[in-house]
């Protein structure tokens, strides 16, 4: 029996995932895309295979959601493009009259599955979590091919110290070669820092292939890091190249590399030294030309301490170390990286970006972010997408917070103190605190603000609450 030492539960990411939807009925496509953002996933949407393919080009997506019957070219034939371009995203398609051959068909070629018109959200979501899985499971690697210009791609928002410093030491180790370890929780932007290490490279024209180190076997994943010969194995029809292959002159991401095995660890150790390995099944000698990068949210020198990870391995790997710290621990970026979302939210459903009331901010501001920057991102997305015009209350983001019943730390008032603000902004962020502190009691907050009953509801009225307190549900 094969005793695993990767326990760690799936990342909370895991989950959620990069969804693309081609349909040319706009309706049926934005419904689509609407259903996974609720559910957390980041979604695109596209009205043609064309523009599809173009996209596919300059952007990464785990799940592509295609119509069959599409004017121009049909979904069909696009996933039959998919297939010969390699695209590593999971494939599923959407029929309006279940033809079972064109379905068979389009799954000779690659798709996972399809759904039948009409169909409700929650089948759409099982089926797309079970391609993430999937896809996480088989192949995460998939070049990612940044677009020419790379500022957008990866932009990095936050203007703390943390933040500043963080982009001073990308600049400095993206031009020279060096293999870098990025550190930090689940969330914090790992995935982003890599991509910014390698567009700010000398190899940013060639690509960047990554490969999602959980989960796979000891098995599959050499053969996906270092490919395999025809016949190494059943099931090996064909001679397949690996990441490192597709990776040469370009940039290897090992995404999570505390997950591997230690059989692969040792392999990986030679490349490391010598940039050589040989395809599974094949003892001639592959040099490659491949800058590594790594990531990890475990604490792998104590994994080193237990002995689950190599020493020799981790020393090689941390040539550059770049450690990014939780969100909790730079909160000044929580306004700038909510105004980044809700604007990018806002323009991709073609709405206005929403407001936040001042007490709804210093929830977000002070929430302990156990998701971090991925957590803001899905609330961002969620507001966008059930806002009404109104400016959204510290009630409606609290039920998506992650741990919101865990007892929040008090900040100390120069901390919980923002300067920058009016005098009028800051009295009406009082007023709103004050009123959540006595569960919306606007007599007992009158009372605590040292003003009148009457004073108070004027501004609330002024500020655009409904007459009467809404109470907190505690
Ligand atoms: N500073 C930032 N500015 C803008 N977007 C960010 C920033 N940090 C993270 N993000 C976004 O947050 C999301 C999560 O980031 P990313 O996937 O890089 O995190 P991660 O550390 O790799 O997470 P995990 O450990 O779960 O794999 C992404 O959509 C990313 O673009
Ligand atoms: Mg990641």
């Amino acid at each position: 029996m094969k005793t695993l030492t990767l326990q760690p539960p799936m990342p909370k990411s895991a989950a959620h995932g990069r969804v693309l939807v081609v349909d040319d009925h706009r309706q049926a496509r934005e419904s689509v895309a609407d259903a996974l953002r609720i559910a957390g996933h980041r979604v695109q949407g596209v009205s043609s295979a064309v523009e599809a393919l173009k996209l596919i080009g300059e952007e990464s997506f785990d799940v592509i959601i295609t119509d069959l019957q599409m004017p121009g070219m049909d979904g069909l034939e696009f996933i039959r493009e998919l297939e010969r371009r390699r695209y590593g995203a999971q494939v599923l398609m959407i029929t309006a009259h279940a033809s079972v051959a064109s379905a068979v068909e389009a799954m000779k070629h690659g798709a996972l599955d399809y759904l039948e018109k009409p169909f409700d959200s929650h089948q759409l979501e099982n089926l797309v979590t079970r391609a993430l899985g999937r896809g996480r499971l088989i192949d995460q690697g998939r070049p990612l091919h940044l677009p020419a210009s790379t500022t957008d791609a990866v932009a990095m928002i936050g203007a703390s110290t943390a933040m500043q410093a963080l982009r001073a030491r990308i600049a400095q180790v993206a031009p020279t070669d060096e293999t870098v370890l990025i550190t930090g929780e689940s969330g914090t932007g790992k995935e982003l820092v890599a991509r910014a290490v390698h567009a700010a490279s000398r190899r940013a024209s060639a690509p960047l292939v990554s490969l999602n180190c959980p989960v796979l076997s000891a098995h599959l994943m050499e053969s996906e890091l270092f490919g395999h010969e025809r016949g190494a194995f059943t099931g090996a029809d064909a001679a397949r190249s690996g990441r490192f292959e597709l990776a040469d002159h370009g940039t290897i991401l090992l995404d999570e590399i505390s997950e591997i095995e230690p059989v692969l660890q040792a392999k990986l150790l030679r490349v490391l030294q010598e940039r050589q390995f040989e395809r599974v099944g094949s003892s001639r000698t592959i040099s490659v030309d491949v800058r590594v990068l790594a990531t990890s949210n475990r604490d792998l020198p104590g994994m080193v301490h237990q002995e689950r990870f190599r020493g020799d391995l981790y020393y090689r790997l941390a040539v550059v170390p770049l450690e990014i710290p939780p969100l909790r621990a730079r909160r000044e970026d929580v306004p700038l990286l909510l105004e980044h979302f809700l604007g990018l939210a806002a323009a991709r459903q073609h709405k206005e970006p929403c407001l936040l009331q001042a007490s709804a901010l210093d929830l977000l501001v002070n929430h302990h972010w156990p998701g971090n920057v991925r957590e803001l991102e899905n609330v961002a997305t969620r507001a966008t997408v059930l806002n009404l015009g109104l400016p959204v209350t510290a009630d409606e983001l609290r039920p998506w917070l992650i741990d919101s019943d865990a007892p929040r730390q008090p900040l100390s008032a120069e901390a919980s103190l923002p300067t920058g603000l009016s005098l009028e902004q800051m009295e009406q962020r009082l007023i709103e605190a004050t009123l959540e502190r006595f569960d919306g009691h606007r007599a007992k907050s009158a009372e605590a603000l040292g003003i009148g009953l009457r004073t108070l509801s004027g501004k609330l009225r002024q500020y655009g609450y409904a007459p009467r307190a809404k109470a907190r549900s505690a």
